[in-house]
């Protein structure tokens, strides 16, 4: 089945059963300071699922297009993009479980034809604290579909139950982050079982366990989630909502994925074009050489749909612009890697992407001449400065660390943004002083006074609200590896963006599954807890004395600023920092760690967010 067919087919599947086809909504957000795009299908949703009437009825369905940066450095293994469409479907206050889940499992099996046995559910095991028990009801349901296929759906084998961390869904994640008055509820999820060896298996958290849905192995990838949002957190615990609602939302790339059997959503005809293309331009095969493939299609075609919005936006240096040049400038980087020579290339994809989508998103004809124009700009930029940089760069391949200024020099002088300039170092094994970067950068703007660079105040991207959080979240982090892996952890480096913070620490061995989870458990009762953050000014000695973490000591002059989190026998964290933090960890969110791994010799990485 073509893509474009399976898509169609989902919203008259449901416009069939009452819903009303709405428009993708703009990827870039409006009215939400939280995020810089929209990465799901419900965010446009929230003032319907709280109660206020939309215009077109109860029952509304569509197909939106995402975008979560997040993911950039997933793209390579055959089923991440950055850019990706989400099908939803929404009840307003209307069906509820059974018919959403017999309608999704009926779409699934009987309209894409994906086999029944390769699909498997969770459901939620339900939170005493909460007072929100076991999803039973749902149980019996998807029982009842799997039996239609002549599967005996075994809770433990078919059927997977998890707890809040995993099979309820909010904005904000998990119910102690959500603030009062936010929606949520139980959620089930949808895996499909792709088959494939088990091969990556000795890297999972759960190696020790019997593989399941949730294990990441590599064999199930998820491909929907049906949420029951049917709750509000008050100000003691959670009610529910004046009315039941359902919002599902399904990822459009991995159900085309499934619809053909293959593990790899870069075969499927959502990118066989562009991978054609690439293929024509480098001389070079996709088979052969599959992660710059992926990474050129995936950034080049998200760059064109943010630019290609009716909100588009041009490559910057500053907020949603320095996303979208930092996606061009890594894939002209990889499309060199592959050999790509000819000049003002990345136009001929933006191309292929409009014609591509031309049916379901003419926005991105319509705005082809300005995508054009930016991606020329920005190619001419960057292209010629890239080999004269790159050349540098092997120039401090005999040191060990990268050091601020050099970084600074690859930023100012040829445009390296500093994830790339940290990739680059990443592949070497070097180590970069990204502190000492944004001191220079800092340095550097108020000598030229120049307002329009991002600032990286210690390792920060920007001062949004959303990079505020994380950096109040690093130091919690902190905290929390020295209390579980001793006082020995100090941090290396970070570096935070809006969306996630990476964290550099000494440690020598790869943490345990259950070190990731104490961890997390230890930020997540800290922002639970909503304590106070303050700020107290002092003199490096008298911080030295009541033993306040500095990262970068020797680089602080006498007076210092210590950042407390909680106070008095409440206090869990004393770190020298220049700030920004929120004042209450309260509204945080729920902290997740998403990767822990290698960076160096003796030095660890972890990669977290707040959901
Ligand atoms: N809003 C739900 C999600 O993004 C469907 O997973």
């Amino acid at each position: 089945m073509q893509s474009s067919e399976l898509r169609q087919k989902y919203l008259e599947f449901f416009k069939q059963k009452g819903h009303s086809i709405i428009p993708s909504a703009s990827l870039i957000p409006e009215n939400d300071s939280t995020t810089l795009f929209t990465g799901s299908g419900m965010q446009p949703m929230v003032p319907y699922l709280l109660g206020e009437k939309h215009p077109l009825g109860k029952r509304i369905a569509d197909s939106q297009k995402s975008f979560r940066v997040l993911d950039i450095e997933e793209v390579g293994d055959k089923r991440h993009t950055t850019m990706f469409e989400m099908l939803g479907n929404w009840s307003l206050g209307d069906y509820f479980k059974k018919e959403q889940l017999n309608w999704i499992y009926e779409f699934l099996v009987e309209q894409v034809k994906i086999p029944a046995e390769r699909l498997y559910a969770t459901v939620f095991d339900g939170d005493k604290s909460i007072g929100i028990p076991k999803d039973e009801t749902s149980i019996q349901i998807l029982k009842e579909i799997f039996a239609k296929y002549g599967i005996d759906a075994k809770e433990g084998e078919r059927i997977f139950c998890y707890d809040v961390k995993k099979n309820w869904w909010s904005r904000s994640g998990i119910p102690q982050n959500m603030p009062v008055g936010e929606p949520g509820g139980p959620d089930s999820e949808i895996f499909y079982d792709t088959g494939a060896e088990l091969k990556k298996h000795e890297n999972s958290l759960w190696k020790n366990e019997k593989c399941h849905v949730n294990c990441d192995c590599g064999r199930f990838v998820e491909i929907g989630n049906n949420v029951f949002m049917e709750y509000k957190k008050t100000l003691n615990g959670f009610e529910k909502l004046a009315q039941q609602n359902v919002d599902f939302g399904g990822g459009f790339e991995r159900i085309v994925m499934a619809s053909e059997g293959t593990d790899n959503i870069f075969l499927t005809d959502l990118f066989s074009n562009i991978i054609f293309k690439i293929e024509e331009l480098s001389g070079k095969k996709y088979l052969e050489n599959s992660k710059p493939f992926e990474v050129v299609a995936d950034h080049i075609k998200a760059a064109t749909f943010i630019m290609g919005d009716s909100r588009g936006i041009s490559p910057s240096n500053l907020g949603q612009g320095y996303i979208v040049r930092r996606l061009i400038r890594r894939a002209i980087r990889f499309g060199r890697q592959l050999g790509i020579t000819q000049n003002l290339w990345t136009k001929e994809i933006a191309k292929i992407v409009a014609e591509d989508y031309k049916n379901v998103y003419p926005e991105i004809t319509e705005n082809l001449e300005f995508i054009i124009k930016n991606l020329d700009a920005e190619e001419e930029k960057f292209a010629k400065s890239l080999d004269a940089g790159l050349k540098q760069f092997e120039c401090l391949d005999c040191k060990d660390v990268i050091t601020g200024k050099d970084a600074f020099l690859l930023y100012q002088t040829y445009g390296f943004p500093i994830e790339m300039t940290e990739e680059l170092s990443r592949e070497k094994g070097l180590k970069i002083d990204l502190e000492e970067f944004s001191k220079e950068s800092q340095i550097h703007q108020e000598l030229s006074r120049t307002a329009s660079a991002g600032t990286f105040k210690g390792g920060l991207a920007d001062s949004s609200e959303a990079t505020t959080k994380l950096h109040t979240t690093a130091h919690l982090m902190l905290a929390g590896l020295r209390k579980f892996l001793g006082d020995s952890v100090s941090q290396k480096g970070s570096n935070i963006t809006s969306e996630r913070v990476r964290f550099d620490f000494a440690w020598k061995e790869k943490m345990t599954a259950e070190q990731i989870k104490q961890v997390e458990d230890f930020v997540n009762s800290a922002i639970g807890k909503d304590l106070p953050v303050i700020c107290k000014e002092m003199n490096l000695d008298q911080a030295k004395e009541i033993n306040a973490t500095g990262v970068f000591e020797h680089k602080y002059g006498e007076r210092v600023k210590v950042y407390f989190i909680g106070e008095g026998e409440q206090n869990i964290s004393k770190e020298i920092c220049g700030g920004p933090h929120v004042e209450h960890t309260g509204t945080m969110g729920k902290f997740k760690i998403i990767k822990e791994e290698s960076s160096s010799a003796g030095v660890r990485r972890i990669k977290a967010i707040l959901e």
